[in-house]
């Protein structure tokens, strides 16, 4: 009989170590631990043995439990062990490898531009003022007192909707209408002066090339109230441009012509890029167009709700991408609707 116990030791553990996987383990359970196992039937059938060779064995049969027991607590640890170690390998994470870059996203550059003239502008007590995109004819050109044979009123030059008087905004001018009108002594939400900056898109319906788009920003500014004069409009754009570009910089106004302002005043700065001694990008004269500007024209006052003997004001207007391409000397205005990345990211 301990010979037998013996035996089936031997076989139930040489068994054991062919089990790959938790079933097997479990079938081997069931055949060589489990209740009809030949273990089980040595000591359902000790009640039959003689008194002497009982405990003998009972001891040895214990014996043998405890030991498979103990065999396949161990097989399975070493299993589940195994289990780990390929998993581990199948894995294999070089931790020496570079990482990934994370790209970041950005503003465009225009964008850029246009908040950091808002600020310039808040500093100075101006609102940001959103006029409309889609704009009517009358706004945009009539009641900015554009005569009706005026060459911008051409069809070349605004792209018209299917709705007769209805265009896309050449400028941001007619803005000016919209907000005068809303600003009134009438409105005690919006009473005058009126200090506001209107930004956004403009279209013109014009050949691409490298110094014109179709679609384009401005920043348009526009003051109203009492004793306003061209001298608050120089102050005003000198000390943007002094903010914008650099403390020091020099500017001068030349005599220019806008329907809607009178007098009207283009801003130059100093070259930046030469000192004034004259290079390419001032195209030798020393100096950089940045704005047109001027006096309100009385007839656009009026057109605004404004009795031009009692208020008066001034208004200019600046394109943010000329200004992003001077100040980071950008040739070629077609970047900015280009999407291209190489150009984006310098920004
Ligand atoms: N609207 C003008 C333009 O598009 C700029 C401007 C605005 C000039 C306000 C004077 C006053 O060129």
């Amino acid at each position: 009989m301990l010979k037998k116990l013996d035996k089936v030791q031997k076989e139930a553990l040489a068994a054991l170590d062919k089990a790959q996987d938790e079933l097997a383990l479990q079938q081997w359970g069931t055949l060589h631990i489990g209740r009809k196992s030949a273990l089980m039937e040595i000591f359902i059938g000790m009640g039959k043995l003689s008194e002497e060779e009982r405990p003998q064995v009972g001891r040895k049969a214990n014996e043998v439990k405890q030991a498979l027991e103990n065999a396949l607590e161990a097989r399975t640890f070493e299993l589940k062990q195994e289990a780990i170690k390929t998993s581990l390998e199948s894995e294999l994470l070089d931790v020496t490898l570079p990482g990934r870059d994370q790209t970041r996203g950005r503003l465009h550059p225009t964008t850029q531009t246009m908040r950091r003239i808002y600020s310039i502008f808040a500093e100075m007590g101006f609102q940001v003022y959103l006029s409309r995109d889609v704009e009517t004819d009358e706004h945009n050109f009539q009641l900015l007192n554009f005569p009706p044979h005026h060459p911008a009123r051409d069809m070349q030059d605004s792209f018209y909707t299917t709705n007769p008087g209805v265009i896309l905004r050449t400028h941001t001018s007619p803005g000016q209408i919209r907000a005068m009108r809303e600003y009134s002594e009438e409105n005690p939400e919006n009473p005058p002066p009126v200090r506001i900056i209107l930004p956004g898109m403009c279209y013109r319906y014009e050949q691409v090339t490298a110094r014109s788009e179709m679609q384009f920003t401005q920043v348009e500014g526009l003051a109203v109230g009492y004793n306003i004069t061209f001298g608050d409009l120089k102050g005003t754009l000198t000390d943007f441009a002094r903010r914008y570009f650099d403390p020091n910089v020099r500017t001068r106004f030349r005599a220019s012509y806008f329907p809607f302002t009178e007098p009207s005043a283009e801003m130059d700065v100093e070259c930046f890029v030469c000192g004034g001694g004259g290079c390419t990008v001032c195209k030798k004269t020393g100096w950089l167009e940045i704005l047109g500007s001027g006096m309100v024209h009385p007839m656009v006052l009026r057109n605004g709700g404004y009795d031009p003997e009692v208020y008066s004001g001034f208004a200019f207007g600046m394109g943010p991408e000329r200004l992003t391409m001077l100040r980071h000397r950008v040739d070629d205005i077609r970047n900015f609707w280009r999407n291209d990345l190489r150009f984006l990211e310098q920004f």
